[in-house]
C-alpha cells in the first residue's frame, strides 16, 4: 500500500496532506523503497550529479534572537567575527582554483554590511569570475536591498522559511520576528527573478508529523529551486538547549519526499545532517538529494559559525575538506561536478 502512494507521488509529483501523514507514520516500512524511487528522479533530471558550492560565512553577528540559533544576538558566550571584503574575495578565489563555479555568500543579520557594501562585493565577484554564480544567503532584507543585489548580479538567494505553519513559527522567534515578514521576502525573491531556496528543520521544537506533511504542501504551492533541510541540533546556549535534536533517519525520509514531490529541485545534503550521523550527508545522497556545500572560510573563523553544537568540518582547510567530500560522494556512485549547476526547468 505505501509503495502505491510512493508510486504516486512518483507519477504525479503531489499527494494528498493525508497521504504525506500516512508516509510520514510509516515510514519505517517504505524508506527504502522511496529513497530508490527518489534516487531514480534524481538521476532522470541530473544524471547522478552532485553539484558542490562553496559556502562563505563572513559574519556571525547577527541582530536577531531566533530561539534554535547559537549566533544569536543574546548568545554572549558567542565569538563573533567580520570577514573584510577583501577576505571574502579571497576566498572565492581560492574557492576558483579548488573548482567552485558557485559561492554561497551566508551570515548572520549584520547590519555592519549595508546594501553597498555588498552590492561592492557581489560586482567584485562577478568582475573576477563571471562564469561563477552568487549566491546569497543574508536574512530578511527589503525590496529595494533585495533587488539591488539582483542587479549587482546575484543568481539566487536562501532563505529558509523555518515552519509552514504562523503559531509554529511565533513558537521558534522573538515577536519581533514574523511569518508575514518572511513570506513576504520570499515573495519578493521570487518576483525579481532570482532561483529561490526555501528550506526547514526537521525535529525542532514543537514540530508535529501533520507540520511536517504539511511542509510538502507548502513546498508545492512555492515552487523553489532549492530545498535545505536539516535536523534541529541543539545548541547548549540558547533557549532551546531543553530540547531534543531532531533525527537523520527523518530528515532522509523528508529529502525522499521533497526529491518526488519537487522532481527537478536542487536539494542538499547538509552539514547538519553530516553532524548527527557521520554518514549523514552520504546517506543524504542516497536518498535523493543533489547538492553538497563545503566551508570556503579561513580556517581561523571555521569554528566560530556554531548555529548549533558539534558541527562537523570546523577544523579543516577547504583543499582538504574538498578532497574528504568527493571520496564521500564516490561513495554513493554519484559524480561531483564543479560547473554551476543551475535549476534545471526541464529534462
Ligand atoms: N540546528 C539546525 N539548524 C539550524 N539553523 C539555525 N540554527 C540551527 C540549529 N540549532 C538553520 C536554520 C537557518 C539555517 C542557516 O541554519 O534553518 O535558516
Ligand atoms: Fe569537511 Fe570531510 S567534508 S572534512
Amino acid at each position: 500500500m505505501y509503495k502505491a502512494l510512493i508510486d504516486r507521488l512518483e507519477r504525479d509529483a503531489f499527494l494528498s496532506r493525508d497521504e504525506y501523514l500516512t508516509l510520514i507514520k510509516n515510514r519505517a516500512q517504505c524508506a527504502d523503497y522511496l529513497f530508490e524511487r527518489a534516487r531514480a528522479v534524481r538521476d532522470r533530471y541530473y544524471h547522478s550529479k552532485v553539484y558542490i558550492r562553496g559556502l562563505i560565512e563572513f559574519s556571525n553577528y547577527c541582530k536577531n534572537n531566533c530561539y534554535y540559533c547559537g549566533i544569536r544576538a543574546g548568545n554572549t558566550k558567542a565569538e563573533r567575527y567580520r570577514l573584510t571584503p577583501e577576505e571574502i574575495l579571497s576566498c572565492a578565489d581560492e574557492g576558483y582554483s579548488l573548482g567552485f563555479r558557485t559561492f554561497v555568500l551566508q551570515g548572520g543579520e549584520d547590519p555592519y554590511f549595508t546594501d553597498e557594501m555588498f552590492e561592492s562585493i557581489i560586482r567584485q565577484l562577478k568582475a573576477r569570475h563571471p562564469d561563477c554564480a552568487v549566491t546569497l544567503s543574508l536574512g530578511e532584507r527589503s525590496y529595494e536591498s533585495y533587488k539591488r543585489l539582483k542587479e549587482a548580479g546575484a543568481d539566487r538567494y536562501l532563505l529558509r522559511h523555518e515552519t509552514a505553519c504562523k503559531a509554529h513559527y511565533e513558537k521558534l522567534h522573538p515577536s519581533n520576528m514574523s511569518f508575514e515578514n518572511r513570506m513576504r521576502c520570499i515573495r519578493d525573491l521570487k518576483a525579481l527573478g532570482y532561483q529561490v531556496g526555501v528550506g526547514f528543520m526537521v525535529g525542532s521544537p514543537f514540530q508535529s508529523e501533520e507540520d511536517l506533511a504539511n511542509e510538502m504542501l507548502f513546498l508545492k504551492e512555492i515552487k523553489p529551486q532549492m530545498v535545505g533541510i536539516g535536523p534541529f541540533i541543539v545548541h547548549a546556549d540558547t533557549p532551546f538547549n531543553i530540547y531534543k535534536s531532531g533525527s537523520a533517519e527523518l530528515t532522509l525520509f523528508m529529502l525522499g519526499l521533497i526529491r518526488l514531490t519537487l522532481p527537478n529541485v536542487l536539494l542538499p545534503s547538509t552539514t547538519a545532517l553530516g553532524t548527527v550521523d557521520p554518514l549523514g550527508r552520504e546517506k543524504g545522497i542516497n536518498a535523493g538529494a543533489n547538492v553538497v556545500m563545503p566551508n570556503l572560510s579561513p580556517s581561523d573563523v571555521r569554528g566560530k559559525y556554531l548555529l548549533y553544537d558539534n558541527k562537523i568540518c570546523t577544523g579543516d582547510e577547504a583543499a582538504q575538506c574538498i578532497v574528504c567530500l568527493k571520496e564521500r560522494i564516490k561513495t554513493t556512485g554519484c559524480e561531483i561536478v564543479t560547473d554551476r549547476g543551475d535549476y534545471k526547468y526541464e529534462i
